[in-house]
């Protein structure tokens, strides 16, 4: 068994299309799996301890991006398990990554970090900001594979073009081995008309990128409530239906992680 860190992204174009709320029950799903997993929130609205009911810190994000940074990750413990871990974003992350804008090899800089200083977890999920900027640029640099949430209310071709932009960056910093797209979740999908259109449509655009899809998630109510109660779905609804959706993404990942 190859047993290797798998460090992944979640990129959308817009805000909203669900990274953070894939970052969590994802991150459930591995942890209850047995496997030791970090979620970092890289966007600086910070709402990933609100889906975790954390309160807001100054150990967070920040510290890790300090250049006196000494290896000792402000993680904190989240649903009552060890194995799931968090390390809380920062309101100031936009300043941060202006102080790096003169540096160079600016885009590895938590690249090199994590290979300074590694991270003991088997998974680490990194929550971004929408759309693609040095912060993503230094996330996709630092992971193995990305993950594209798509939201049905925003036009598929920007889902297509954000993996055309992604693919350049992966091209223009030259990663090698380069991350991998695990693939489109398609998100909060309805009954609308044009829903069903895109949805029908993907197949054939996904293919055309090469990239997997993802059984959608539909709006889902009780998905919305878990996180506004705080607590993966799983944990709240351990039977509902969507619980399969991050199932079944956390088994690609830990067949990533297994080198299948
Ligand atoms: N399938 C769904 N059904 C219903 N509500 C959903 C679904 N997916 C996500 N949501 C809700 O939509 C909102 C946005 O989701 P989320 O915060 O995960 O998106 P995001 O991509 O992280 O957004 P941002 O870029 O603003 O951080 C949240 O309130 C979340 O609970
Ligand atoms: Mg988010």
């Amino acid at each position: 068994m190859n047993n290797k860190q798998v460090r992944l992204s979640l990129l959308s174009h817009a805000g909203g299309a669900g990274k953070t709320t894939l970052a969590v029950n994802i991150g459930y799903e591995l942890a209850q799996r047995g496997y030791s997993t970090l979620i970092i929130d890289l966007d600086c609205n910070c709402s990933l301890i609100e889906f975790c009911g954390v309160a807001p810190t100054p150990e967070n994000i920040e510290l890790v991006f300090n250049p006196k940074f000494n290896g000792n990750y402000p993680t904190q413990a989240i649903f009552g398990t060890d194995k799931l871990q968090i390390i809380p974003g920062s309101t100031q992350m936009s300043e941060v990554m202006n102080s790096l804008v003169g540096k160079k090899r600016r885009e590895y800089y938590l690249q090199k970090l994590i290979s300074t200083f590694p991270l003991v977890h088997d998974f680490v999920i990194f929550d971004c900001r929408a759309g693609l900027d040095l912060l993503s640029d230094n996330a996709i640099a630092a992971s193995t594979h990305l993950l594209i949430p798509l939201n049905m209310g925003v036009k598929i071709m920007t889902g297509g073009q954000l993996i055309t932009s992604i693919l350049e960056t992966i091209a223009d910093l030259e990663l090698n081995p380069a991350p991998e797209i695990m693939g489109i979740v398609p998100n909060k999908t309805g009954k609308a008309a044009y829903h069903r259109q895109f949805l029908q449509e993907l197949p054939e655009i996904c293919d055309a990128l090469q990239v997997k899809l993802y059984q959608d998630i539909p709006l889902w109510q009780h998905l919305e409530n878990s996180g506004v109660e705080a607590r993966p779905l799983k944990q709240a609804r351990p039977g509902d239906k969507i619980c399969q959706n991050f199932s079944l993404l956390a088994d690609d990942l830990e067949r990533a992680r297994n080198g299948q």
